[in-house]
């Protein structure tokens, strides 16, 4: 099914069970430039034989200014201009440095997402937050802008490794945790294996995600309340991913984890349900455990952009299904995060 969805910075097109084939039926092909990753255009080098390219080196590591820099290059190379479409073909670093350049290239040129990976399909592809790292902080300077289109083919998703698959579905539990009960049980009834082999349900709960991160964004594209909640598990699970090198979605696994911890002391949350995200993350073949290093994750949450003051904003749940945002003060997390490392080791 087609839809569009309005937001306050512009309306997307979403082509839900789309291929990249039909890509000329969207958007006039002699103008569009294809970014994508060395990965991707190597696997699918026939597919983008027809367009003009500008590949970039896979992995977080290069959402810098130095691949905008030779982004932009490339654009003047090809001589892009205000009416140029570019599309970004890829997982999240290439929708989040594709979107932050056509955002800010000629101040801004038409663009389009065609997400490649689950956690693209879910997560990176939708809200128009696109961006690049600095040295010193993730995702420090980018724009909220949207695309004009996100276009599924779920044919790419056959050439991801199994680390992809559940860097997906930690975000795909993420949703089911702060949004839908019915969404965790059914993933309680699977496992990874399931879907791999399962292309309707797959379509199904990409679309369901997909749905839930458009409710959020659409009732608060910059972030002042509800799209907050979307950050469960990510506030140290960005501390995890910056410390300990770790895939986002695996850094989030953990994250959720801690989340958990916390949910129990100042949410009520009932005892059982870190139990059951476990078992439910291990099914996803998701990490649970984590020898951190306290000092040093508080060192990465005090430079976190999301700080209030003395506290930081957290996304605990009340029960599954159903979160809140709460400002904890830092001893608040390191005990949570105490608690988090012992249940790691015992
Ligand atoms: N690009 C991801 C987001 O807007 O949340």
């Amino acid at each position: 099914m087609n839809y569009s969805v309005s937001f306050p910075s512009g309306t997307v097109q979403y082509y839900t069970a789309g291929s990249f084939a039909t890509l000329h039926e969207i958007v006039d092909t002699d103008d569009c430039i294809v970014l994508t990753d060395n990965h991707i255009a190597t696997i699918y080098h026939s597919l983008l034989a027809p367009y003009r390219t500008i590949v970039i080196p896979a992995g977080e590591d290069h959402k810098t200014a130095e691949t905008i820099s030779y982004i932009t290059d490339e654009l003047l190379k090809y001589e892009a201009h205000r009416h140029t479409t570019l599309i970004a073909l890829g997982g999240g670093m290439i929708t989040d440095i594709g979107g932050y350049v056509a955002s800010i290239y000629m101040r801004g040129l038409h663009y389009g997402f065609i997400p490649t990976t689950i956690l693209g399909m879910v997560d990176a592809a939708i809200g128009g937050k696109n961006g690049i790292n600095h040295k010193l902080q993730k995702n420090l300077l980018g724009t909220i802008n949207q695309p004009q289109f996100v276009l599924y083919d779920a044919g790419f998703l056959q050439s991801l490794p199994l680390e992809e698959w559940s860097n997906g579905f930690a975000e795909v539990i993420k949703y089911a945790c702060l949004f839908d009960k019915p969404l965790f049980k059914e993933l309680e009834q699977h496992d990874i294996d399931y879907y791999r082999g399962n292309q309707t349900a797959l379509n199904k709960i990409i679309e369901t995600c997909a749905d839930w991160k458009n409710k959020i964004v659409l009732a608060d594209e910059r972030e002042t309340g509800a799209r907050k909640l979307l950050n469960f598990g990510h506030t140290t699970g960005h501390a995890f991913e910056t410390l300990y090198q770790l895939p986002h979605g695996y850094a989030v696994a953990l994250g959720m984890m801690v989340a958990c911890q916390a949910s129990i002391e100042h949410c009520m949350l009932d005892a059982s349900v870190p139990q059951r995200l476990q078992h439910l993350l291990q099914a996803y073949k998701l990490p649970v455990q984590q020898a951190i290093d306290i000092p040093k994750v508080m060192d990465v949450l005090r430079m976190d952009k999301k700080r209030n003051k003395s506290s930081i904003d957290f996304i605990l749940l009340t029960e599954i299904g159903n979160a809140v945002i709460k400002p904890l003060s830092t001893e608040e997390i390191q005990s949570a995060l105490v608690s988090f490392s012992h249940a790691s080791h015992s």
